[in-house]
């Protein structure tokens, strides 16, 4: 999956733009915790899911709880070989109200281990009928004694009066009948209004867990087997499933006039890859129709489909390329889909998107929105091979395989879109944002165990930002140590090897292994050796170079250095770092830390190591380089390379956290930023500076703090200006459009008066004329939330309601997000409201919306209160096919830094521990963590920061 769902790039922009006066409402609104203790015993009733599993006969209830039913891995006695499913989905309710698909499966497996029991994943379908088994061997097979559904582990269990014989296979014949619940996973349905009308449509979202929920399958990826797929369906529709389609004929069925589409056989693939998808869509293809691209007909019209098709081909050539193999098959199709829970889907031949994943329009879209399509596109290509073709064993790899994606994808979108220098932006998509959770003792390996990776919500919480951002950082550095001739070799090697099957991480790194042994690579040990300590430990180093005696040292960074790391690693938390570094004189040749060694200077000679932050750790020098490389800042920027200013700005922020280098130090790596024009020293100044918003946004350093940004952005602010000849041109670059958008964020949240007005006067103008958005499109997600920030009741209708007119989903996000900026009290919980509303806001932007809204400093109590108070009925409606509740808990919970907020959290996890907090769980143990984290830090540091902004600056604080 695109690692969209667990990253919220909007809510980035939003929340810094609320100001001082909202302090005064918050304490009015403090709630005592008692009362929100009471509402929460009032769950609200399940709506929509009426299903329960049922059993054909009941379960044997003495069941001691060691039987294989028992166990959520599948035995190792059989073995699936091909399966032909026919699914009929109703697009319309039944009697009583419900939306079913019925169907039908044969599989037919091989026994490879003798058994007289058959356990077929099968999870909250209905067998109308009882299960058949056919021999297809020469021996009759055995007769069925008894059948039923065991619900906690989601099998059907079938049980033999004889044993299955080894060695011969075996048809088991099953029908069936489930719910088409709007439920986002499995075969769901997902509603949109066209013309006046209202248009429904079936799709499916297998990954992780939910194959079993379309119909009986091994529902494991290792499982791989061929699939014949038909699907029924309405004559209006088309039907599309991972094969190209073979045959469309009439049937009646039921005295129903249909369709009915036959697909060709798949390849040999894992069950989580299916897709099928029955709607009304119309599609634009290139190349005769291998590349499609499938949406809404009013989409499709209105040409938003066009940019996402101009760069599929490019994109494709490119990964046969980059993987020296062919695309494995004969065709691609893309669809976006206006509910989905995940960014999009790999599913193997027919990917599934977000519409904002997916649709363009040059007239609305931003260059970040077309840059997401672009990116999302690629890591989902990338898959095609590296995950479908060659499939890992077990989900607790999932880190090779989405690491890999995360990684290619900035290969795949910069080949398409050269002009935007994309790659770079790894450093603060991915390396910097994963540094900040990895820091946490309660972070954990890349690898996880097999046995600890088995219930499905074990699966779905592997699906974080440490498998796919510090997979993508440590795969970049090793195809940067390796170089990339001798990384691609040896990747091709492995794809080639495991084609149709499935593997473990360390098979990669044996055939990367013989591409280094067939080149003169110079490596201090082998890859296993070098790799194992950055995949087996959490964590990373921070590597400290003393430039007056030259000695080198290595540490495990903890952003909390009270905090006790209570796993332990065989490596002792040591890393083998490869280091590439240079002088003001130039590069140097790369140095492994392993030993101790020299990297003295003298004199004027400064030193910059982890180049382009290549590698994945941080970097510490004695005080006499840190001095050297501030005035160099300070005097010739530009003579230290851009991705280490970035990188001096992250790594002395976070190492002033772990109170390594004083605080004020970090103060000062901005102070240079007067004369910078790039954007990623600006991005990771802000993002840093993030978190000084968070912990001063309700108190008196916030006056001081914004008024020294607001004389650093002054001159950005003031260069935009001139370079877009006062607003009317767009720049050129990519990252220009994007530094403009943050001088515009910063200046008018930092109170610059011409800034604020020239927003708010654009908003008035469309406000005057509804029907022309005068609003340059990358600038809209700033401008609609500094505008309805400003603004009252009068602002937020007229956004709500061009948020629900709006005809691409690119600009009705923007619109949502924008919503959440208002400092309205009663608007902000009308809205929290309205999230669990699916009419009103979509099921998919639920968790999103309310992050949001904690963002804004204002909405933040308001947040908490009511997700304290819905808790266990949000667990329940969007626990299903949802990945987000570590979002929303991290998210709702980054600014709390008092004793009473730390006590609030704590009763909060004890008070639903019966309910339970899914793939949250994890994500409760890092707030508390970080909690405890933030009211030291504030303990320790607000005198001086205060101290720094009046002194060092001069600074009044804004009134
Ligand atoms: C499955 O069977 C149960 C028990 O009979 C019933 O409550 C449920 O509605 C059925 N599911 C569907 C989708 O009809
Ligand atoms: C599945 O498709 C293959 C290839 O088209 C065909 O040979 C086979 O007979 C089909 N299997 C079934 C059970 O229909
Ligand atoms: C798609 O490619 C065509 C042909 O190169 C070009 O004219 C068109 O502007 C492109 N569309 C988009 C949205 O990039
Ligand atoms: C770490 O352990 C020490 C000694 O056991 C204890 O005093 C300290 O409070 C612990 N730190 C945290 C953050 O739990
Ligand atoms: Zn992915």
């Amino acid at each position: 999956m695109a690692k969209g769902f667990y990253i919220s790039k909007t809510v980035g922009v939003v929340g810094i733009v609320v100001g001082a006066a909202a302090v005064a409402t918050i304490i009015a609104l403090s709630v005592v915790y008692s009362q929100e203790k009471a509402k929460n015993n009032e769950v609200k009733p399940t709506e929509g899911t009426t299903t329960t599993t049922t059993t054909t006969t009941a379960a044997p209830t003495t069941a001691p709880s060691n039987e294989p039913w028992d166990s959520y891995r599948l035995p190792d006695t059989l073995l699936p070989d091909t399966y032909d499913v026919t699914l009929w989905p109703r697009l319309k309710p039944d009697n009583r109200g419900i939306y079913i698909f019925t169907g039908n499966s044969s599989v037919v497996f091989r026994c490879v281990k003798e058994t007289d029991l058959i356990l077929i994943h099968s999870n909250k379908l209905n067998l109308t009928a009882a299960p058949t088994l056919t021999a297809l061997g020469s021996t009759p097979a055995p007769t069925i004694k008894t059948h039923w559904m065991q619900v906690t582990t989601q099998y059907l269990v079938i049980q033999l009066n004889d044993k299955l014989k080894v060695g011969e296979s075996y048809e088991l014949f099953t029908k069936f009948l489930g719910e088409l619940a709007d439920d986002l996973g499995g075969f769901y349905r997902s509603v949109y209004t066209e013309n006046g009308q209202e248009k429904m449509l079936a799709t499916t979202q297998m990954q992780p867990t939910d194959a079993r929920k379309a119909f009986p399958c091994f529902d494991e990826p290792a499982m791989k087997a061929y699939f014949n797929i038909t699907l029924l369906h309405d004559p209006e529709t088309t039907a599309l499933s991972n094969g190209r389609d073979i045959e469309t004929v009439d049937v009646t069925v039921d005295g129903t006039t249909l369709k009915k589409t036959t697909f060709e056989q798949t390849r040999k693939m894992s069950t989580y890859l299916l897709a099928f998808i029955v709607s009304e869509f119309e599609s634009i293809n290139a190349i005769a129709d291998d590349i499609r691209v499938f949406a809404r007909k009013d989409a499709i019209a209105a040409g938003q489909g066009e940019y996402a098709l101009n760069i599929t081909g490019p994109m494709l050539k490119f990964f046969e390329e980059y993987y020296n193999s062919s695309y494995p098959l004969p065709k691609s199709d893309q669809i976006a889909l206006p509910d989905f829970n995940a960014g999009a889907m790999e599913n193997w031949g027919l990917i599934t998107y977000r519409e904002t994943a997916l649709l363009y329009d040059p007239a609305v879209s931003s260059n970040g929105n077309k840059e997401r399509i672009a990116t999302i596109i690629s890591h989902e290509l990338a898959h095609m091979w590296f995950g479908n073709l060659v499939t890992i064993r077990w989900w607790n790899d999932l880190w090779l395989n989405e690491g890999f994606a995360s990684y290619v994808e900035y290969l795949g979108a910069d080949s398409a879109e050269p002009t935007w220098n994309i790659k770079d932006l790894i450093v603060l998509a991915d390396v910097h944002r994963v540094f900040a959770i990895d820091a946490l003792a309660s972070s954990h390996p890349l690898s996880s165990k097999e046995e600890d990776v088995v219930r499905p919500e074990q699966i779905s919480e592997v699906f974080d930002a440490i498998s796919y951002s510090k997979g993508a950082s440590v795969l970049r550095m090793l195809s940067d140590f390796l170089t990339e001739p001798v990384f691609v070799r040896g990747l091709s090697s492995y794809l080639n090897h495991f084609q149709f099957s499935n593997t473990v991480y360390t098979d990669l790194w044996d055939h990367l292994q013989i591409a280094v042994d067939q080149t003169s690579t110079d490596l201090p040990m082998s890859i296993s050796a070098i790799m194992d300590r950055w995949v087996l430990q959490m964590g990373f180093p921070v590597v400290t170079i003393n430039t007056a005696t030259g000695h080198l040292s290595q540490e495990h960074f903890l952003l909390d250095p009270e905090s006790n790391v209570t796993t332990p690693s065989q490596f002792n938390y040591e890393w083998i770092v490869p280091i590439r570094w240079m002088k003001n004189t130039g590069e140097q040749p790369l140095y492994w830390l392993q030993a101790k060694q020299a990297f003295r200077v003298t004199g004027n000679d400064w030193i910059v190591a982890n180049l382009n932050v290549l590698g994945y750790y941080r970097v510490n020098y004695d005080m006499d380089n840190w001095e050297r490389l501030l005035s160099t800042l300070q005097t010739s920027h530009e003579s230290i390379p851009l991705l280490n200013r970035v990188q001096l700005i992250d790594d002395a922020f976070n190492l002033a956290r772990a109170k390594i280098i004083p605080t004020t130090l970090a103060l000062r790596t901005t102070q240079y930023l007067s004369t910078e024009r790039e954007y990623m020293p600006w991005k990771s100044a802000l993002d840093n500076l993030d978190y000084y918003y968070l912990m001063f946004d309700r108190s008196e350093v916030y006056g001081y703090l914004q008024a020294y940004i607001r004389q650093q952005v002054e001159p950005l602010f003031d260069h935009f200006k001139k370079l877009t000849g006062n607003w009317t041109d767009v720049p050129e670059g990519h990252y220009d459009q994007y530094n403009q958008v943050n001088a515009i964020r910063m200046a008018c949240s930092s109170g610059l008066e011409e800034c604020t007005t020239l927003v708010s006067g654009w908003f008035q103008q469309w406000i005057d004329n509804p029907s022309v958005n005068p609003i340059q499109p990358n600038l809209r997600a700033t401008v609609y939330c500094t505008a309805i920030a400003a603004g009252g009741a009068k602002e937020w209708d007229f956004a709500w309601g061009m948020f629900q007119n709006a005809t691409i989903a690119i600009e009705a996000d923007k619109l949502r997000a924008a919503l959440t900026c208002t400092t309205i009290p009663w608007l902000l919980n009308r809205y929290l409201e309205f999230t669990l509303d699916p009419n009103l806001i979509r099921r998919q932007d639920a968790t999103n919306t309310i992050i949001s809204i904690a963002s804004n400093v204002v909405g933040q109590p308001l947040a908490w209160d009511f997700i304290r108070a819905n808790w266990a009925y949000i667990f329940t409606q969007y626990g299903g096919g949802s990945f987000s509740f570590s979002n929303l808990i991290n998210g709702i919970t980054k600014r709390f830094s008092t004793e009473f907020e730390l006590k609030q959290l704590e009763q909060f996890r004890d008070d639903n521990s019966e309910v339970g907090f899914g793939s949250g769980t994890l994500a409760i143990q890092q707030s508390i963590e970080r909690t405890n984290a933030n009211m030291k830090w504030l303990a320790q540091n607000k005198a001086a920061v205060m101290e720094w902004l009046i002194n060092t600056n001069q600074i009044k604080p804004l009134g």
